[in-house]
């Protein structure tokens, strides 16, 4: 017994709660890498840990992950990925709003499985054509819904017919008529397209495509067999897709402390456009901003919490208690804690202002307690171990750079020396800020030739998927709960105890004195 204790002192020493260990390091601004956490007794199995995380009373996710609201991260597709994975993904504000609002749209009317916008023909087209944009387009399918000029449909084209040898022959005179093929309407499709379109396959044998149509016969989309299989086969995953009481995907969208040209609030312009996205059913409005602790930020989010009561609104960026305290009573329920962490920012650099992350986090989560708002630590994650000492202190966390390269992020891709890559730039970077963020760095578009720009434009290497990306960062996160003991983030971050690392303990910690064949991934 005496032994026990004596091992449970000495681990006390060396291994520190958080409540002991940041007063302690408070001289020193720390980061992901400046520490580590220590083992605990274990009887949680990585894969039977719970990642929940409630960020409003209305809006919980399934995994602590959201996509960072920059122009070469989120928009609608990546936003669908991030729902889909249990997350949430903030559509940037670098477009006209009118735009930001069909993005929030489509990932609200997102029905898993249903390609909205099938490639469609028209019936006085020559299955010529259709060849050529096969060819042009290096599709993979050949066949395709047929529509008249208003968007009804009169039939479908099947592969069987697009051959060469009927090149010269006219759509119409080739085509399935409409009255032999197998439409649905999304009414019918109910709350379970997937169970629903399923059904539908298994009844029917040998027809691999449904069109989804209208009450009037036009064409919404298109759900394939395949499609079903493979998402029926995903549904067995832990963690299910974030969906609002309607059961449709949630999505957040950003918003600045727009100004008119007197230089003072515009509070009638982010009424609309706010009124405007929550018509849409947005879910959370981000008021994103390099500097949150200001009167320009403060005073949105107190227009926005008195105009809708109800909505959840994430605010930043602070790194202070004060920053959080001050959205908190504004009105805030999620905290965006970083400053000049990012991947592609220069902050620090430039200005010589902001707070390494977990020091940052440390200090606005002691706030964030008081206040009862969550924290969201926003950049500078490069692995997944730095997701699980982030979630110590933080409800969740906002990744751009790991995002960026994945098939779902905005941009076209480019070959440099056999490799693919896509743009990642900063909304602070001179182009980002031209395009329409230069407000979220207190400056006007007209004047960003004269101000420092606080971010780079980059490139990051495709890694593929957001499911593909976001299952290696659970399977991480998982591995450092079932080290801790911890079976949800609750318990995580009241388990938690931390040691400095130094230089060489952090040289150790990644692969070394090897020669490397194949990384982990
Ligand atoms: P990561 O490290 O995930 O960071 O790539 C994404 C976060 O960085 C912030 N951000 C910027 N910060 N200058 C900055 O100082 C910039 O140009 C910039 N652009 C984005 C933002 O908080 C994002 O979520």
């Amino acid at each position: 017994m005496a032994a026990k204790q004596d091992s449970a002192v000495l681990d006390s020493q060396f291994f520190l709660s958080a409540e002991d260990f940041f007063p302690a390091q408070a001289k020193t601004a720390l980061t992901y890498d400046d520490l580590t956490l220590a083992t605990l007794y274990s009887e949680v199995l990585p894969r039977e840990t719970q990642l929940e995380t409630q960020l409003a009373d209305s809006l919980r996710l399934h995994i602590p992950a959201i996509s960072a609201d920059m122009d070469t991260v989120t928009e609608s597709r990546m936003a669908i990925a991030m729902a889909l994975n249990g997350g949430l993904g903030l559509i940037h504000y670098n477009m006209p709003e009118r735009q930001q609002l069909s993005e929030v749209s489509r990932v609200k009317n997102h029905v898993h499985g249903l390609i909205q916008d099938p490639i469609k023909v028209l019936p006085d087209q020559l299955i010529g054509d259709v060849l050529a944009l096969i060819e042009e387009k290096k599709f993979g399918f050949s066949t395709f819904p047929v529509v008249d000029a208003r968007g009804k449909l009169i039939g479908l084209l099947s592969g069987h017919v697009v051959k060469p040898r009927y090149a010269a022959k006219k759509i119409a005179g080739a085509l399935t008529p409409r009255k032999q093929v197998h439409t649905i309407t999304k009414k019918e499709l109910g709350k379970d397209p997937i169970a629903r379109a399923d059904k539908f396959f298994t009844e029917h044998i040998g027809i691999h495509k449904l069109l989804v149509v209208d009450d009037d016969d036009h064409l919404l989309g298109l759900i394939t067999m395949s499609d079903v299989e493979r998402i029926a086969q995903e549904r067995k995953a832990q963690f299910k897709p974030a969906r609002d009481a309607s059961h449709h995907l949630i999505c957040g969208a950003a918003v600045s402390a727009t100004r008119n040209a007197f230089g003072e609030l515009d509070r009638e312009r982010i009424l609309t456009h706010v009124g405007g996205l929550v018509e849409r059913g947005v879910d959370v409005v981000a008021v994103s901003t390099a500097h949150g602790h200001t009167k320009g930020v403060g005073d949105t989010v107190h227009v926005l919490r008195d105009a809708f009561p109800k909505l959840p609104i994430i605010a930043g960026n602070v790194t202070s208690a004060a920053g959080v305290e001050f959205l908190a009573q504004a009105g805030a329920n999620a905290i965006k804690v970083g400053q000049g962490p990012g991947s592609i920012c220069t902050t620090r650099i430039v200005a010589g202002v902001g707070i390494p992350q977990m020091t940052a986090l440390y200090v606005c989560a002691r706030a964030a307690k008081r206040h009862k708002v969550a924290i969201l630590a926003d950049g500078g994650i490069t692995k997944s171990g730095d997701i699980v000492k982030a979630l110590t202190l933080a409800n969740a966390v906002i990744c751009g750079g790991i995002f960026a390269g994945c098939n779902e992020a905005p941009g076209d891709v480019m070959e440099i020396g056999g490799k693919i890559y896509k743009q990642y730039r900063g909304m602070g970077s001179f182009s980002a800020m031209k395009a329409g963020s230069a407000a979220r760095y207190g400056h006007t578009t007209s004047s960003t030739q004269k101000v420092a720009a606080e971010g780079i434009e980059a490139l990051k290497e495709v890694v593929g998927s957001v499911d593909r990306v976001l299952g290696q960062l659970i399977g991480g996160i998982q591995s450092g709960m079932g080290y801790l003991g911890a079976a949800n983030l609750a318990q995580l971050r009241e388990k938690a105890r931390y040691i400095r690392v130094s230089p060489a303990g952090l040289k150790e910690a990644a692969p070394h004195d090897v020669v490397e064949l194949k990384t982990g991934n």
